[in-house]
């Protein structure tokens, strides 16, 4: 039996760590691979890192659907400072009699003789260093001074997987710029869900939402945030507005009779079509508390709320790219959607008078009326669209 043992940080495991990992089970033909999460690595200490079990959820949801590839907690489960003699020593009792090899990128072979007790690792495991194609240091004379002052073996190979940093993504969860061609999509979601390297404000909302909002609908808020980013970035409209918007849309979103006694209790007055269809109150309120309790000022942020359950006809960018995100996030399931998702990065229009009608289709369908004001969006956006098709055509 062939084991192979590739430790990292993984904060957060992205796309160039899955097809290393890919690569070596293949190249060295392994039975398993563990990637083994890092708890308290001695050569990296950094205090701000995220929390090992929280590493190693992502990378468990990241392998999820991978043949052959583990996440392994065992450096988690030992007490101090994490050394990789010890997760060698863990597996070589765990799979007595089967040949063990240790991942390691090829700029870490260079200080692998600083690692502690190297002589004991080599005499448990292969090396194998993956280094990228265009690696200019002599691996070889490196390789060689290791197996001459430890004995066993180490193992050369190149590979030139997309070049991702943690950093770089970490970056960009940040400043709300999608992740999508970067991390395998368990983790963009993890990462959404969970508002893991984003802003101190952003969490904090996230928190604070989660105090009021059901499990499901917390999860469908940051679902929302992680394709309204997606949406505007592909459209040019601002990421960190749409991020925002979407992490508000639905902040007073609670079951009719709550939201009518919240409205009771708070003295908030309804209209007659709010009275009647309580389901829309939480759109226009949305708004309002977004701007009194919450402290957003932007009237575009605050527009895009309000507009995120009727639409409105002459909406903004954003206030579509709330709209149609809010019905195509991920966790959202219902036929055609996945078509509208391919759509609605091409034309947002489309996809908007797509989701419409089939919500429309729904509300004819349980004997509902359809409501004017929706009536008139939906005729408003197929105007628009029949005039940029013109406008296309010549
Ligand atoms: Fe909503
Ligand atoms: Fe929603």
């Amino acid at each position: 039996m062939k084991i192979g043992i590739f430790g990292g940080t993984f904060d957060p495991v992205h796309l160039g760590h899955i097809w290393t990992a890919r690569f070596v089970r293949d190249e060295l033909g392994l039975d398993k691979l563990f990637m083994v999460v890092a708890a308290d690595p001695p050569h990296k200490p950094d205090p701000g890192r995220t929390p090992a079990s929280v590493r190693y959820r992502m990378l468990e949801s990241a392998l999820k659907h991978e043949n052959g590839i583990f996440a392994s907690d065992v450096e988690l489960k030992r007490e101090g400072k994490s050394f990789t003699v010890d997760t060698i020593a863990h597996y070589k009792g765990q799979y007595r009699g089967a040949e063990l090899f240790l991942i390691v990128g090829g700029d870490m072979l260079e200080s692998f003789p600083l690692w502690r007790e190297p002589q004991r690792i080599l005499s448990m495991a292969k090396l194998a260093a993956v280094s990228r194609p265009d690696e200019k240091r002599d691996m070889r004379a490196i390789a060689d001074d290791i197996e001459s002052r430890f004995g066993g073996k180490v193992i050369l190979s190149r590979f030139g997987g997309p070049l991702i940093s943690s950093t770089e993504v970490r970056r960009r969860m940040w400043s709300a710029i999608p992740v999508d061609t970067m991390v395998p999509m368990h983790t963009e979601q993890y990462m959404y869900t969970n508002a893991l390297y984003m802003p101190p404000e952003i969490i904090g909302i996230r928190s604070r939402l989660s105090k009021i909002l059901k499990r499901k609908r917390l999860n469908h808020t940051m679902l929302t945030a992680c394709e309204a980013v997606k949406l505007a970035y592909r459209h040019g409209v601002d990421t960190e507005k749409a991020r925002m918007a979407a992490l508000l849309h639905d902040c007073i979103k609670l079951p009719n009779k709550e939201l009518l006694e919240y409205c009771a209790e708070h003295c908030y007055d309804l209209t007659e079509e709010e009275k009647n269809n309580p389901y829309l109150i939480h759109s226009r309120l949305g708004a309002v508390l977004a701007c009194e309790e919450y402290g957003v000022k932007d009237p575009e942020i605050l527009q895009a709320i309000k507009n995120h359950t009727l639409g409105r006809v002459g909406m903004s960018m954003l206030d579509r790219i709330i709209y149609v995100a809010d019905k195509i996030e991920p966790s959202r399931d219902f036929e055609g959607v996945d078509e509208i998702r391919d759509i609605a990065y091409n034309d947002i229009n489309r996809a908007m008078l797509l989701v419409m009608r089939h919500s429309a289709d729904y509300t004819l369908k349980s004997g509902r009326a359809i409501n004017p004001s929706t009536q008139a969006v939906m005729d408003y956006l197929a105007d628009e669209i029949a005039s940029n098709t013109e406008e296309q055509n010549g």
